[in-house]
């Protein structure tokens, strides 16, 4: 099987875990593009009726296009399940999220659910984090002198730029991409990150889920 083909089956089996009435905080990337497509063949169907909560703007827009509700996460009182993608996660249900520029609001919404769940083709897995660059939403405003701090501390910072421009998030923010290769201790990494002025949010994200669907050969493989 493709990757493709291994994203398209952790999304089908994701939806299998959504229930009618529930509030459902839908994630961003590739992977849960597959799952809000079937989430939309339930809903136009099955007729089920759920609200969701969107991570990013072009999810909400795919979403609200297959006729699924979507509302702010300010308009709703709680988020009964999340599903998102990762960019890796290692074997202590730790991940890096941020590839696709979305994780401020991912972890926003991933903070106020209930139950978090990622899914993800098996090549996502790791026995250690950093091999996947951490990604750093930054405030413009003084972004260079962030870059060079964290060069000083050794964890090889880049812009994200396409086409010669900053990739901008949906908070119309910048990302910078720290090349670590590997990430000895993620917690100490995070508090160190979450110290810096300038740094609206990381990519790691940790002791926030509690299951895991995994795309193998031979089928999805759910970790709880
Ligand atoms: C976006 C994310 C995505 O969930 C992550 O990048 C995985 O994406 P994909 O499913 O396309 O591999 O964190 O910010």
């Amino acid at each position: 099987m493709t990757q493709d083909e291994l994203k398209q089956l952790v999304g089908k089996a994701a939806v299998d875990f959504i229930e009618d009435g529930m509030i459902v905080g839908l994630g961003t990337g590739s992977t849960v593009k597959y799952m809000v497509d079937y989430l939309g063949e339930r809903v136009q169907k099955d007729g089920i009726n759920i609200v969701g909560v969107s991570t990013s703007k072009r999810t909400a827009e795919q979403a609200t296009n297959l006729g699924i509700t979507i509302k702010d996460v300010d308009e709703v009182d709680h988020i009964d399940l999340t599903i998102d993608g990762a960019d890796q996660i290692d074997k202590n249900f730790q991940g890096i999220k941020g590839g696709g520029a979305a994780h401020l609001w991912e972890k926003i919404v991933a903070i106020n659910s209930r139950r978090n769940m990622w899914i993800v083709d098996e090549s996502k897995m790791a026995d250690e984090l950093g091999s996947f660059p951490l990604p750093l939403e930054v405030i413009p405003y003084g972004s260079k002198q962030l870059l060079k701090r964290l060069d000083a501390k050794g964890y090889h910072p880049e812009f994200r730029m396409a086409n010669g421009e900053h990739v901008l998030t949906d908070s119309k923010n910048y990302v910078i991409d720290l090349h670590m290769g590997k990430i000895e201790d993620p917690h100490a990494l995070a508090a160190d990150l979450d110290s810096m002025t300038g740094i609206v949010e990381h990519g790691l994200f940790l002791d926030l889920v509690n299951t895991v669907i995994v795309g193998r050969e031979d089928g999805p493989e759910v970790l709880q």
